[in-house]
């Protein structure tokens, strides 16, 4: 800030406030609560229901039981609807409850989903085994060609699915580009922002129409939740979470008090983690004993420009594919003192993983290299250590190779 900045008197209020403010007040108490500046936890699976609230109830507009609806699910809710930029949200018992709960509401026998070929493992799985059981067709969208996802879309397309940054290879697709072919086919968009994190990216901005997350990395932030979110505006919200009461995906009030408690943090967090990953990525580019280091922007001139148009920050997520493939790789895992070799990301403490023995071990050999995930690949979640720490712990484990 520049000198004599803060003394210039600020007036925000007829300004929307800035993401970290939002971040902090977007779950505040729901009512008075004896004056407590956290939001309580209402640890309740029941509601006190008098006969005078029936009506109310019939317009879903009171609690009644906490798998349909809870205050502090709700306002977890709130706060990601927020940050999104979305009218409405649901949080849900993990990111995959609150994917299924978008397919299931959205799609029928005989629709079709336009599915980006290069997703997180469990959305793969779901799509190729589960949803041609019930009759709907996936038409698959291949890495890196985004510019013909208008020509996959038909009149039975009802879905469009992607993410990008994608997992692991954070390759950067074009969301403008899929929103228009969902327009085109009058379909809806939903991307999943769980790597880019609304601190990065808002797909909405973009022309999404629904956003999901797996709340249980950055958003919480401490590997200490499972959680899932979805949010939009509230026409295709009402249609995408029809069903969610029914399927029950429901998150537990203490999980969602953890999430919001999480939430409050996210802003300055991956602020940081964006900015220990590009500098882990400068430290290691030449390596010798790496072959390729991943992260967005870095695949092509194209992806560089998308990043820096549809990003605000790149994420704190690498890639590094070792050179002398799985052997390497896990000597390189066996080699780290201070990262973790666990699966998962968006914690506190940076974490390795092994996409072809953990988030994509379910693909064939041949899916997996038709997305470019090699034996050798090594997916890094930079947490809040250090940056001189992280590159001494990482510099170390590939002396080991
Ligand atoms: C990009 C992405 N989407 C969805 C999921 C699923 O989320 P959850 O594990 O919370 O069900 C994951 C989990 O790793 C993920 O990485």
């Amino acid at each position: 800030m520049a000198k004599g900045e803060d003394e210039k008197p600020r007036d925000r209020s007829k300004k929307a406030k800035a993401f970290d403010t939002r971040a902090v007040h977007a779950a505040s108490p729901p009512d008075y609560n004896a004056g407590a500046v956290v939001a309580p936890i209402y640890q309740t699976t029941t509601f006190h229901f008098p006969a005078e609230l029936s009506e109310a109830r019939n317009h879903g507009e009171v609690h009644l039981y906490t798998r349909l609806r809870n205050p502090t699910t709700s306002q977890a809710a709130q706060a990601i609807s927020e940050l999104e930029g979305a009218e409405t949200g649901r949080v849900f018992a993990s990111g995959m409850g609150a994917l299924s709960c978008a397919v299931l509401s959205l799609l029928g026998t005989g629709d079709e989903i336009v599915a980006l070929e290069d997703l997180y493992g469990n959305t793969i799985t779901m799509l190729r085994d589960l949803l041609p059981q019930w009759g709907i067709r996936v038409r698959w969208v291949p890495q890196g060609a985004s510019s013909t996802v208008a020509d996959l879309v038909s009149d039975s397309t009802r879905l469009l699915l992607m993410e990008s940054p994608t997992n692991p290879t954070l390759r950067v697709h074009d969301v403008r580009a899929w929103a228009a072919a969902a327009r085109k086919a009058g379909a809806l968009l939903l991307v999943d922002n769980t790597f880019a994190t609304p601190v990065n990216q808002n797909p909405l901005d973009l022309g999404a129409d629904l956003v999901m997350h797996s709340a249980t990395k950055y958003l919480s932030g401490h590997s200490d939740v499972i959680a899932g979110a979805l949010v939009g505006r509230t026409e295709p919200m009402e249609r995408a979470t029809r069903w969610a009461d029914t399927l029950g995906a429901t998150l537990d009030p203490m999980a969602a008090f953890l999430l919001i408690r999480g939430i409050k943090t996210v802003g300055v967090r991956v602020r940081r983690q964006n900015e220990t990953a590009r500098i882990l990525v400068e430290t290691f580019s030449e390596d010798p004993r790496i072959e390729q280091v991943l992260y967005p922007g870095r695949h092509s001139a194209e992806e560089e420009r998308l990043a820096s148009v549809q990003m605000r920050g790149r994420g704190g997520m690498v890639s590094l594919s070792l050179r002398g493939g799985r052997s390497s790789a896990r000597n390189f895992l066996a080699g780290l003192k201070l990262i973790h070799p666990a699966s998962s990301l968006g914690g506190v403490e940076s974490l390795a993983s092994l996409p072809v023995e953990t988030s994509h071990r379910h693909l064939t050999p041949e899916e997996r290299h038709a997305r470019g995930i090699d034996d050798g690949l090594v997916r890094i979640s930079v947490g809040l250590e250090d940056p001189d720490d992280l590159a001494d712990d990482i510099r170390q484990a590939l002396s080991s190779l």
